[in-house]
């Protein structure tokens, strides 16, 4: 599911300010949020509002998640680029050779978007270095402010080149007409590369963290939209939805697509516990797959957590009690184990550090055996 208009798109007023101002002050940003929250939304509204006040803003995107080295990287920015500064696929192909002449430089169509993509044929370290230059200085010579989101920015850190952040930071820091949006969900790879005094984007950006949408707003947002397909869904069963998805915004849309598919018109508590029954059951393959990776005490731990819904004192005899576990430092580390996995969140909150199961279905599944 991608963005589908503002029509369909709750809230974020604040953020797209941030992003607004940030844009006309010609400042980059770095963007994080827990995964499945909104990022992705929020850059794409984000563009769509600003072409709205800004005819001529030029905006690219590229999710760099499936990338796993800088030519990969190279290929696919180039693509962007020139997909977005060039409107007709001639114009694609001669600005393409013109970039990277003496490069063995190709193209194709996207099987799935149509889209013309770059296949740079790059051996050299030094060939690699000029293309990325080329698409570079592509974008600083563009008479047209530009926006660029780089989508999962933290995979940079797992290329096997080991330049590559102070190559960017080069060519960023030369770009007058340019801003970026950095953004991701693995915060422990994300951040340092900001927050870190020795990497090359040290304190170049300004932070915004993405968290779950207001519950009222989120409520009457969600309410709205059901009366439109004409299903009546009293409150305290919307109430019921999102404490269920802890009103994280990935979960709550699949129960309410799910919900809104239905037959019925009236909905009563009784019909939504099933179906979240339904949506649980069906997933439950790959729960099993995915637990049976942990070891056992791993798996305690996780199931701990989700019963918590947030785990705030880990170490905690209270906690180690009700869920029978053994020894604050072997919890610790299991729950350290989780987070590395992506299984558990770990996130500030006052400075004090809260535990959550990301997936809120694996969450509820855990709870539920
Ligand atoms: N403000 C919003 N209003 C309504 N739906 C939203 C909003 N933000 C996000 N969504 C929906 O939530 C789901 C997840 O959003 P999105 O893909 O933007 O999250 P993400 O943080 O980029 O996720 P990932 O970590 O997987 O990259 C999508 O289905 C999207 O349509
Ligand atoms: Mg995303």
């Amino acid at each position: 599911m991608g963005y589908a208009g503002p029509e369909y798109f709750c809230n974020r007023e604040k953020e797209v300010e941030n992003l607004t101002e940030a844009y006309r002050n010609n400042r980059n940003v770095t963007l994080y949020s827990p995964r499945r929250l909104g990022k992705t939304g929020l850059i794409q509204h984000f563009f769509s509002e600003t072409q709205k006040t800004d005819s001529k803003v030029i905006t690219i995107y590229v999710d760099i998640l499936d990338t796993v080295d800088l030519e990969g990287f190279i290929n696919l920015i180039s693509s962007a680029v020139l997909n977005a500064t060039e409107t007709k696929a001639d114009g694609f192909i001669k600005r393409m050779t013109e970039l990277f002449s003496g490069m063995k430089a190709s193209f194709l169509l996207n099987e799935y978007t149509g889209m013309p993509e770059v296949q740079l044929g790059l051996g050299t370290t030094p060939e690699k270095e000029h293309s990325l230059a080329a698409i570079m200085n592509h974008l600083e010579n563009s008479t047209t402010p530009v926006v660029v989101a780089i989508d999962e920015f933290q995979q940079i850190s797992n290329y096997p080149e080991k330049n590559v952040e102070a190559l960017l930071r080069k060519y960023i820091q030369q770009q007058q007409n340019v801003n970026y949006i950095f953004s991701g969900s693995e915060k422990h790879l994300l951040l340092p590369m900001f927050s870190d005094a020795k990497r090359p984007f040290y304190q170049s950006t300004q932070h915004i963290h993405l968290k779950k949408l207001e519950f009222d707003t989120y409520k009457s947002f969600i309410q709205k939209h059901l009366n439109e397909g004409n299903k009546n869904v009293p409150e305290i069963v919307l109430d019921y939805i999102l404490n269920w998805t802890d009103i994280h915004t990935f979960y709550t849309q699949y129960v309410c697509n799910t919900l809104y598919a239905l037959q019925e018109e009236e909905i009563a508590l009784g019909r939504v516990k099933k179906l979240l029954f339904e949506i649980l059951t069906e997933k439950e393959g790959y729960f099993h797959t995915l637990t049976k990776l942990l070891s056992k005490h791993q798996l305690q731990v996780l199931a701990a957590v989700a019963k918590e819904n947030v785990l705030t004192e880990p170490t905690a005899q209270k906690f180690l009690r009700k869920h029978e576990l053994s020894g604050a430092a072997t919890v610790r580390k299991s729950l350290q184990a989780l987070v590395s996995k992506g299984l558990v969140d770990e996130e500030l909150s006052d400075e004090k550090p809260e535990y959550r199961v990301n997936d809120v279905f694996l969450r509820r599944w855990l709870e539920m055996r």
